[in-house]
């Protein structure tokens, strides 16, 4: 089968993209990469080193200086992949509620999304890899051949959450969820030719057995 090289999946949070990005990446062998690992990290290094959150020149000089990679996993704790900040494995670190509640601010900046933005593209360049985010079929890889913008309403999703964070108040998950979308909206448009898809209704393998058989109906417009 004809596939395309890049698939970009962007969407809110909780609309299931990982779960997605995950299992399409597996059945088509892959590289699964999640970017928002990559302001995840960077975000535990601003609030290790004390920066200012709104200092967007310390922040930029900080994203230059970081080095974060992801792994494929290397410890057998359910992880989809180990993230490394310099040589320290931060994969538990950075879904801390710290970092969950200052990364939208410390990711707002034009300057660390050129810097994070440059290192996505160089993954992207190699192909065969399904990238997710908030930008990455507008801004990251607007050249995909496929681009999928997913979502589902805000009760789905905060169920979708609380039963993955072993939380309990469904109404703290929502609010949560509802600033963060205010906060993530200005990086977060579907592109002119992404594929909507609401997952409300879905199972993550009906997602995958359906963009799978759009691949294979659309295969021969897929060559890049
Ligand atoms: O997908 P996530 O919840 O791990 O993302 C964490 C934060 O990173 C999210 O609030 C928005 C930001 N993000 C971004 O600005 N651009 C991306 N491509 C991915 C994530």
């Amino acid at each position: 089968m004809d596939q395309p090289s890049v698939i970009t999946i962007d969407g809110p949070a909780g609309a299931g993209k990982s779960t997605l990005g995950a299992l399409l990446a597996a059945r088509l062998g892959y590289l699964y990469f999640d970017t928002g690992v990559m302001y995840r990290a960077f975000t535990l290094a601003a609030l290790r080193a004390d920066l200012d959150l709104d200092d967007e020149a310390a922040l930029a000089g900080l994203a230059q200086r970081i080095s974060i990679s992801v792994r494929p996993p290397d410890v057998a704790d359910g992880r989809q992949y180990t993230v490394l900040l310099d040589t320290e494995d931060v994969t538990l670190a950075i879904r801390s509620p710290e970092v969950e509640q200052h990364v939208s601010r410390a990711a707002r900046f034009p300057q660390v999304r050129r810097e994070m933005v440059a290192r996505q593209q160089a993954i992207g360049r190699d192909g065969r890899v399904v990238m997710v985010g908030r930008d990455i079929g507008t801004v990251v890889m607007p050249e995909a051949p496929l681009k999928i913008f997913l979502g589902a309403s805000i009760d789905e999703r905060a169920r979708r959450r609380l039963a993955e964070r072993a939380a309990t108040d469904l109404d703290h998950v929502r609010d949560a969820l509802t600033r963060r979308d205010e906060l993530d909206r200005h990086v977060m448009l579907p592109a002119d030719d992404a594929l909507l898809f609401n997952t409300n209704d879905l199972t993550p393998e009906q997602e995958v057995d359906w963009i799978m058989a759009y691949i294979q109906h659309k295969e021969r417009s897929f060559h890049a």
